[in-house]
């Protein structure tokens, strides 16, 4: 029989526009790749391009789109694939329903880009807040729609206090540490134990990666 496969894994970057995901899905995935491991990449703006590009921006829509990229990412992580997502993924509900999916199959990190609104709007890469506050859209998240900042991210980063390779050797690390002890909400849903036995076997290690807010 042969070894073992190494598990798939899905980092799943979440937070407000301009708070950095892209940024880190770049810099992440150009590392993992030059290492030669090649990376799915579930990109918001991307994914509503190609796979949801009949969704609005209404919480309904928000949470299909969200449900779509976690069935995907569920799909490449099942045959030991690495997913990294970065979409804002507002409502804690869309992503613990990602988690389930991807943990039946793998790994799944949470990342929660913390950076503060403000230091997101004033950055406004896109142009987006200043039309959202000029009342051009709405339903802008963090102007007059909500985010729900995780309850339970694997790492959180600030990027206006963070550089840049720490936020990347953070998520890494986190990628490698064992599986997350059953949650009551998945007491079902985590299958995989093959790779380092079970999930008795992951201890204080996750807890490493869970860092507080920075
Ligand atoms: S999500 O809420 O469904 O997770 P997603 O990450 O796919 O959002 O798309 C977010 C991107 O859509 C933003 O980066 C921004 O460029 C654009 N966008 C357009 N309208 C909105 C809006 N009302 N709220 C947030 N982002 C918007």
């Amino acid at each position: 029989m042969s070894a073992p496969q190494r598990p798939g894994v899905t980092v799943f970057l979440t937070g407000l526009s301009g708070a950095g995901k892209s940024t880190i899905a770049d810099a992440l995935v150009a590392e993992l790749e030059s290492g030669g491991r090649p990376v799915t990449v579930l990109d918001g703006d991307v994914v509503r391009t190609h796979l949801s590009s009949e969704l609005s921006f209404s919480r309904e829509d928000r949470d299909l789109n969200i449900r779509r990229i976690g069935f995907v990412a569920g799909e490449v992580v099942k045959h030991g694939g690495t997913v990294v997502v970065a979409a804002i993924a507002p409502y804690e509900a869309a992503r613990e329903e990602a988690r389930a999916l991807v943990e039946r199959h793998g790994r799944f990190v949470l990342v929660h880009l913390s950076t503060p609104l403000e230091v997101c709007e004033g950055r406004d890469v896109k142009g987006l807040y200043a039309r959202a506050r000029a009342g051009q859209i709405t339903g802008f998240t963090g102007i007059d729609d909500p985010y729900e900042p995780p309850a339970r991210a694997e790492v959180v980063i600030d990027t206006s206090v963070t550089p840049l390779t720490e936020s990347v050797a953070r998520i890494r690390a986190a990628m490698v540490e064992g599986p997350r002890p059953p949650h009551p909400s998945h007491a079902q849903g985590g299958a995989w134990d093959g790779a380092s036995g079970t999930r008795d076997g992951a201890t204080g290690a996750r807890e490493g990666g869970r860092a507080g807010p920075t």
